[in-house]
């Protein structure tokens, strides 16, 4: 007998947080379909990109097209050109892309283009505020893609009001839960806080959109607020490469209860946010995170794509407004810990179910 033709699935991934996103797929399809895994170069530091894949257990990239940092219009161009040959060399039967960065849009617009089927991992989340790039991103990204795997029903409703036909949506659950579930007791075991020799309750913060970092006023509000958590709490904030460079260029001093940290490994964050009495983050990842572990989540954002964060999560949004933040904060550090159940579906197989849909549809 010949042997079974297998399906050929291309992956795209480029930015940190695509890659926690993409390793459950890539292990659930494996022995089972033809996997070229395309890594854009967006993010391409170490600490951004090579820890991940380590710690992940990713396969190496077959093909790094190295576009680096560049404005909005340059990197989403240099990654269609670079990726266009990749895909008519390959032939895929699909293109895998995932969340909401420029290189999931840049992606999903090449293979289109070239007939091939688009599935998106993390469709239908929108926060309604194209003032947003990943917004943009999000909204064309789901326009074009022939397979929708959403994460919760809120996704689902927002496709199918703009039209998308019920037969191309799924809803899987969260993929990036299932890394969470995997790689939780490894973190669990990783005696990061003590390396660190924190010995208070902490607060964890990240903060990185534009939004909140590039306007120096902002920023300089946000670090005062962060610089006024009471001495109860040390305050830990390991710092996305975009916020290093603003921190630098406002020239300003970090208030003394501020540790910045470089940017952590997955494991490294997972087992510092597990153990957080409260997190502050502009992240969309962290967001449901914090919402599965339970810890409280304060959002320095006005609006949210991951709206069951907040009816089903320890999740609140606080704007920019330094003084919510603070007030939010602290509410949350004298409440008794809460751990609501995970939302449906965020429970480790989203993958599976992925898998399964896509070897069907071949
Ligand atoms: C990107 C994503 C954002 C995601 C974030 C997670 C888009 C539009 N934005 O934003 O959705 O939440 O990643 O990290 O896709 N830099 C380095 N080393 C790197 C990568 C970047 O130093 O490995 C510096 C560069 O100076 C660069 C800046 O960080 O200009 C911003 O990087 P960029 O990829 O443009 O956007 P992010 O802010 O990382």
């Amino acid at each position: 007998m010949p042997p079974a033709t297998r399906i050929k699935i291309l992956h795209v991934v480029g930015a940190r947080p695509n890659f926690m996103k993409a390793a459950p797929v890539i292990a659930a399809l494996h022995g089972r379909a033809e996997q070229v895994l395309v890594h854009t170069g967006q993010h391409y530091d170490d600490a951004m990109s090579r820890v991940f894949f380590h710690q992940l257990g990713m396969p190496k990239p077959d093909v790094d097209l190295e576009v680096g940092s560049a404005s909005h219009a340059v990197q989403t161009a240099q990654i269609m050109i670079r990726l266009e040959p990749v895909i008519l060399e390959h032939r895929p039967d699909a293109v895998v892309v995932y969340g909401d960065v420029n290189s999931t849009v840049a992606a999903a617009l090449v293979a289109a283009k070239l007939l091939v089927p688009v599935a998106h991992v993390e469709a239908g989340l929108r926060s309604r505020d194209r003032t947003m790039p990943e917004e943009i991103n999000r909204i064309v990204t789901d326009r074009l893609s022939d397979h929708l795997f959403t994460p919760s029903p809120d996704g689902d409703e927002n496709l199918r009001a703009e039209g998308v036909p019920a037969e191309h949506i799924h809803l899987v659950g969260n993929v990036m839960i299932d890394t969470l579930v995997r790689l939780l007791p490894a973190a669990a075991a990783l005696p990061v806080r003590e390396r660190l020799r924190v010995e208070r309750p902490f607060v964890l913060i990240t903060l990185h959109r534009p939004s909140n970092v590039d306007d120096p006023d902002a920023l300089g509000a946000l670090m005062g607020a962060i610089g006024r958590i009471p001495p109860t709490h040390e305050v830990l904030f390991p710092v996305h490469p975009r916020t290093r460079q603003r921190l630098a260029a406002s020239g300003r001093s970090v208030a003394a209860n501020t540790r910045l940290l470089d940017p952590l490994g997955y494991l490294e964050f997972l087992s510092l946010q597990r153990q957080a009495a409260a997190v502050v983050t502009d992240s969309g990842g962290i967001q449901e995170e914090t919402t599965f572990l339970g810890i409280p989540c304060i959002t320095v954002r006005e609006n949210t794509e991951r709206p069951i964060t907040v009816s089903h999560g320890t999740n609140v949004l606080v704007g920019r407004d330094p003084k919510r933040l603070l007030a939010e904060l602290e509410s949350a550090l004298a409440r008794p810990a809460m751990r609501p159940p995970a939302p449906p579906l965020w429970d480790g197989r989203a993958a599976e179910r992925i898998a399964a849909i896509l070897l069907e549809a071949a």
